[in-house]
C-alpha cells in the first residue's frame, strides 16, 4: 500500500509517499480501504517536531479516516466486510490500508461524502467534549471560539448554535463572511487588532461564559480576562509554536514561559475555572468517546452536525495540503485523497 511517511522532522519536505507492507487485522481489528484521511494541525506540530506525543520517525500521520471495510480479523462480524466507515486510528491512517480496533469504527451516515466522513472524529469530539462535557455551555451563556474557522472551530460553533448560545468567534478577516453564513453572531479579528477590547465592547463590559483556546502562551492569560464570572477556559493546544527547525523549539519555550499558572484560591475568589482537553489522551476511556460519537452521528442525521470540507488533495501533494493548514488557508477541513 501507499502511505504518506513522515521521515525527519522539519519543513513539508520531509513526508513522502512510500510502499508499505499492507496491514493484517489482528483479533478484534478490521482493515479499511481508506478513501479519505483527515489532516490535524497535531500532523504539522509532529511533522515540525513539536508534537510530544507524536510517534517515532519515520512515521504515517493521521487521526482518523473514512472507507470501507476490506477484511476483518478474527472475533470479528463477517457482515462488516463492504460496510461503509468512519475509523478512529491511533496513527497510519494516512495510507490506502489501516487497520484498527473494531471498537474505533462506526457506521458513516450515508448522506455523508466519504471527505465529509472524515471530518468528523476530531474535530468534532474534541469540540464536543471542550464545549457540552467539560464546558458545560447553557443556552443563555456566550461562548468565544478562538481560531473559529478552523477544523475544530466550525465543529464549535455547530455545537454551540445547537445548544442555542450567543457565539463571538475569532478567525482571519478573510473567513469572516463565510463564519456568519454558518451562523457565527460575532466574528472578531484578531490578527489585525487587540481582540479582548473589541468582546469586551461587544458584550457590555461583561465578557464570555466559556472561551476554548487553542492558541496557548500568552493567549491563555488573555482568554482568562475574558471570561466572565462563573467563565471557564478550555485549553486544548499550543498553535503559537508552529514553525518548522530552532523557531518552532523558540517559540515553544516562550510559549511555557509566558503560559499563565492558577491559585485555586485565585480561581475561586473570581469565580472562574479552568479546564485541559487532550482527545489523543482519551482512548483508555472508549465508553465516553463512544457516547460523545453516538451524539454527534445523531447530530448528522439531524442535521446541526455540517462538517466542512476546505479542501481535498491527494497524497502526492501532501506538502500543499500542509501549507494550506500551516499557512492559515484553510476555512473547515482539509483532507487527504489516496
Ligand atoms: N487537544 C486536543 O485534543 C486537540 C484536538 C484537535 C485539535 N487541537 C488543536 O486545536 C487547534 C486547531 O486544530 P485543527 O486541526 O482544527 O486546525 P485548524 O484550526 O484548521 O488550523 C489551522 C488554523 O489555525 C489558525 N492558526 C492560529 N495560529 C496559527 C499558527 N500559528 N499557524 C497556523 N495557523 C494558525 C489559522 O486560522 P485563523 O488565522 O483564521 O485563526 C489556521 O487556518 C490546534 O491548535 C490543534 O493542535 C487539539
Amino acid at each position: 500500500m501507499r502511505a504518506i511517511v513522515t521521515t525527519a522532522n522539519g519543513d513539508v519536505s520531509v513526508m513522502k509517499v512510500e510502499t508499505r507492507p499492507d496491514p493484517v487485522p489482528t483479533p478484534g481489528h478490521v482493515l479499511v480501504r481508506v478513501k479519505a484521511a483527515g489532516l490535524n494541525f497535531a500532523d504539522i506540530l509532529a511533522r515540525q517536531g513539536l508534537y510530544p506525543d507524536g510517534p517515532p520517525k519515520p512515521c504515517v500521520m493521521g487521526y482518523e479516516v473514512a472507507g470501507v471495510i476490506e477484511k476483518v480479523g478474527e472475533g470479528v462480524d463477517q457482515d462488516l466486510i463492504g460496510k461503509a466507515v468512519i475509523a478512529m486510528t491511533r496513527f497510519n491512517g494516512q495510507a490506502e490500508l489501516v487497520a484498527v480496533s473494531a471498537k474505533q469504527v462506526f457506521e458513516k451516515p450515508d448522506n455523508l461524502s466519504f471527505e465529509e466522513a472524515a471530518a468528523i472524529p476530531v474535530n468534532y469530539l474534541t469540540a464536543w467534549a471542550l464545549i457540552v462535557t467539560m464546558g458545560g455551555l447553557k443556552s443563555d451563556e456566550a461562548i468565544l471560539i478562538h481560531n473559529a474557522g478552523g477544523g475544530v472551530g466550525l465543529a464549535a460553533l455547530d455545537i454551540a448554535r445547537h445548544i442555542g448560545a450567543k457565539t463571538f468567534g475569532t478567525a482571519s478577516a478573510s473567513k469572516h463572511e463565510f463564519l456568519k453564513q454558518r451562523g457565527l453572531d460575532y466574528a472578531i479579528d484578531y490578527r489585525n487588532q487587540d481582540w479582548l477590547p473589541v468582546l469586551m465592547d461587544l458584550t457590555g463590559g461583561r465578557g464570555v461564559e466559556l472561551v476554548i483556546d487553542p492558541l496557548g502562551g500568552d493567549s491563555w492569560k488573555k482568554s482568562f480576562r475574558a471570561l466572565r464570572s462563573t467563565g471557564r477556559m478550555g485549553v486544548f493546544g499550543m498553535s503559537v509554536a508552529s514553525a518548522s527547525g530552532i523557531k518552532g523549539k523558540l517559540r515553544a519555550l516562550k510559549a511555557i514561559a509566558l503560559m499563565p499558572r492558577y491559585n485555586p484560591l485565585g480561581l475561586m475568589n473570581r469565580n472562574k475555572g479552568v479546564f485541559g482537553l487532550n482527545l489523543g489522551h482519551m482512548w483508555g476511556e472508549g465508553e465516553k468517546v463512544a457516547g460523545w460519537t453516538a451524539e454527534i452521528v445523531k447530530g448528522v442525521a439531524d442535521g446541526w452536525v455540517r462538517p466542512h470540507v476546505d479542501r481535498a488533495f491527494p497524497f502526492d501533494q501532501i506538502a500543499d495540503a500542509h501549507n494550506q493548514l500551516e499557512g492559515r488557508k484553510n476555512t473547515g477541513k482539509v483532507v487527504l485523497i489516496p
